[in-house]
């Protein structure tokens, strides 16, 4: 197991990008709780961004989130890249390790993120991979429900299946409640049910992002817009139903100035206190 201490429950936090690093450096205490970072982009980096990650990290908490793995896949998973990322989780008393719940094209370095046929077999193959995963870093990991925009096959629901490789692999969610609104819309399921269904215990964090509205049926998971009201209403929704829970702002692309993200992590903090006063009191103390 890892030493590293959980979040607080009401942290609030951003991306850890390259575009970032002036205004990130220099933040105001109290701007931001935590950084996550994509493992991939920071692993064996040295110079001046190898220097400003080690003065980040011994500043603030992270978490990593990554973009290879391609836990869907049916090439043998880098065993070598997760015993470094391994290494990089205790180096940087990183809190949490999520991946996605999907796969990347060809050799998975792509970062293609392609949805998972969502049968009995591939939540087998999934589970198997998520667990052999978690004994290779020493620690659970969270994988995250992602966005889609087509099923390769489908013999249950997605949340069936999301919940069907949550207990196989005994993993932690990474729920992304932007993605949950994203899909809801464009393959007409009732996001508030799907949240409903979820094991709430297992929600190590969330995500929460922008999307681009291509037609009134169809969004698009960009993470380069301003979170939208329904996605706030959603991540309300999710605060009221499971509590508070670590929150990260996924902005990779189209960076506003500085100030405008700390603005909407503020937001963040107000549907918290809105929708989970207790908890936020007690994740106070
Ligand atoms: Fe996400």
């Amino acid at each position: 197991m890892d030493g590293a201490r959980p979040l607080n429950a009401d942290a609030v936090g951003l991306g850890l990008r390259r575009a970032l690093l002036g205004p990130l450096r220099s933040a105001a205490a109290g701007d931001f709780d935590f950084l996550e970072l994509a493992p991939e982009n920071w692993i064996g980096v040295g110079g001046r961004y190898g220097e400003a990650l080690r003065e980040l990290s011994a500043r603030h908490p992270l978490v990593c989130h990554g973009l290879s793995l391609s836990l869907g896949g049916t090439a043998p998973l880098d065993e070598t890249f997760l015993i470094r990322v391994r290494r990089f989780l205790d180096q940087h008393q990183v809190r949490c390790y999520s991946e996605h719940l999907s796969y990347c094209s060809d050799d998975g370095h792509l970062y293609d993120l392609l949805p998972i046929p969502f049968t009995e077999e591939a939540v087998h193959h999934v589970a198997a991979r998520i667990r052999r995963t978690q004994d290779i870093v020493g620690r659970r990991i969270a994988i995250e429900n992602t966005s889609t925009y087509a099923h390769p096959h489908q013999e249950m629901s997605e949340i069936d299946f999301t919940n069907a490789v949550l207990a196989e692999a005994d993993c932690d969610l990474l729920l992304d409640v932007n993605n949950v609104y994203v899909n809801a819309i464009n393959h007409r399921y009732d996001a508030s049910a799907f949240l409903a269904a979820l094991p709430g215990e297992r929600i190590a964090y969330i995500h929460v992002a922008g999307h681009y509205d291509e037609a009134e049926d169809l969004k698009i998971d960009t993470h380069g817009a301003p979170v939208k009201d329904a996605v706030w209403a959603l991540l309300g929704e999710a605060y009221r139903r499971f509590g508070a829970r670590p929150t990260l702002l996924e902005r990779d692309f189209n960076f506003p100035p500085y100030a405008e993200l700390v603005a909407e992590l503020d937001t963040v903090r107000a549907v918290l206190r809105e929708h989970a006063p207790t908890q936020a009191r007690q994740a106070h103390g």
